[in-house]
């Protein structure tokens, strides 16, 4: 029999498999007719910049870079505004010029953004009152509102979110573009905010150390760094709804090969890894650096097949496995994870998502997750590859440029009764502005201790 890995692969073959999470529409004609349209709409990446996010997690999988990935749980059709887009990308960049400092290595950024529209859910309906519904599985999906109109999936809702994924990546590219992400002017990533943060002083002092150093190699070098410093920026999203990927799966000519063009690193959610299943089945045949999370169920053999499967060539940044094991179970789920994948003989870029192996329900009933378990996971994974001799090749974060109250603990040492204050996300519980920064300010300062003391 053959394996999967050798089985023909082309963008539809992920209809011959089961397929998890997937919406349940009605109308296959219109069905039928957004994949058609969306097949035929202009790309939202293009495979160079694909190829140059695999070349550089190339680099984090040999430990010389660090992976920045961050962004809403979900994000919505409304939150397509321009002042949510730029606090999400001044936090992510804040948080980048931190870590770029702290760990003295070039950072890649990352945003859960322009598409992460759609999530996985714990049951495929939802009753209230004896009414039972589909469940609401993202606005590409359908609306949160519980009616039987507004629960029922919508295809024309595939182009709805293929369009506010593009306004958001043109802003973000504009921004980009016009010097937004240059590290000669800070200040224009700084949220109204941030002056009444516990941590002002200790990010002004990063951004003077930053300035001082950049106006010495421009004094020495007698030229501008403008160019070479200005900030990249790439999108990720859970590969969920697989019409939506499919739709925009193309073969470029000029390189052989087939990409998802609609963001430069899809993942694959732990909901929907299995081997035989339909998202592996999609993801295997495209040549974009794929993601896929790895939590405490899945085996050495499972994960060994993910590896095999996904990355048959051994190619260097092309997988990333992203652990969430919650600060509970790392200590004994990862190193035996690095053992099973070190046996495969395989490279994979490893990355840690503090936040979804540590989601708790506190006692006022929200969703919240605790700053200090995040941390502790992301501490224990640090030393855990350090001692294994492996890299932790970056960090996943789910976080808002707002000032929310979603997590507790942090510097300001939010508690569960504050969370009712300002708990926006209808999802998972997200870093705050300050939680986010914090978190960036801790690893720097963790790293720059155990550098030192390697160094003794
Ligand atoms: C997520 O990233 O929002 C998510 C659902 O994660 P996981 O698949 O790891 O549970
Ligand atoms: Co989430």
């Amino acid at each position: 029999m053959k394996t999967p890995e050798h089985q023909a692969w082309n963008p539809t073959s992920w209809q011959t498999k089961p397929a998890q999470q997937q919406p349940v529409y009605r109308d296959q004609a219109a069905l039928l007719d957004a994949v058609a349209q969306l097949s035929r709409l202009p790309p939202i990446v293009v495979s160079w910049e694909v190829e140059k996010l695999r070349e550089e997690l190339a680099e984090a999988q040999r430990g010389e870079r660090f992976l920045l990935q961050g962004g809403d749980c979900a994000e919505s059709f409304e939150d397509c505004d321009s002042a949510k887009i730029a606090q999400r990308l001044k936090i992510l960049l804040q948080m980048s010029l931190v870590l770029t400092h702290g760990l003295k290595k070039p950072i890649i950024r990352v945003g859960r953004m322009a598409g992460q529209y759609a999530k996985p859910r714990s049951a495929d309906t939802e009753t209230r009152d004896g009414v039972t519904l589909p469940s609401y599985r993202g606005d590409i999906v359908n609306h949160a509102e519980f009616t039987p109109t507004a629960r029922e999936p919508d295809p024309l809702l595939l182009l709805r979110g293929y369009e506010r994924a593009a306004l958001t990546l043109n802003f973000v590219r504009a921004l980009i573009d016009g010097g937004f992400a240059d590290l000669h002017h800070p200040e224009y990533w700084d949220l109204g905010f941030v002056g009444h943060s516990p941590f002002k002083l200790e990010y002004e002092r990063i951004v003077a150390s930053v300035a001082d150093g950049l106006e010495f190699f421009e004094t020495i070098s007698a030229k501008e760094v403008h160019q070479s410093l200005r900030a990249d920026f790439y999108a990720s999203h859970e590969a969920l709804v697989l019409h939506y990927e499919q739709a925009q799966t193309r073969f470029i000519p000029r390189q052989d090969r087939w990409y998802n063009l609609s963001t430069h690193m899809p993942w694959i959610g732990m909901r929907t890894a299995q081997i035989d299943g339909a998202h592996v089945e999609y993801c295997r045949g495209i040549s974009n650096p794929v993601g896929v999370k790895i939590g405490t169920a899945m085996d050495a053999a499972w994960l060994q097949r993910l590896v095999t499967t996904l990355n048959p060539q051994n190619i260097p940044g092309k997988l990333v496995l992203i652990h969430r094991f919650g600060a509970k179970d790392i200590e004994t789920a990862l190193p035996k994870a690095i053992q099973a994948v070190r046996a495969t003989g395989h490279g994979v870029v490893w990355i840690c998502d503090p936040m979804h192996g540590n989601t708790e329900t506190s006692q006022s009933g929200l969703k919240t997750r605790r700053f200090e378990n995040i941390l502790r996971e992301l501490e224990l994974a640090s030393q855990i590859h350090r001692d294994a001799g492996s890299h932790l090749g970056g960090v996943h974060v789910e976080l808002t440029g707002e000032n929310v109250t979603e997590c507790t603990g942090g510097a300001r040492g939010l508690a569960d009764l504050d969370l009712q204050r300002a708990y926006k996300s209808t999802v998972d519980p997200r870093l705050n502005y300050e939680q986010s920064l914090e978190l960036a300010l801790l690893i720097a300062e963790r790293n720059r201790v155990s550098r030192e003391a390697r160094r003794r």
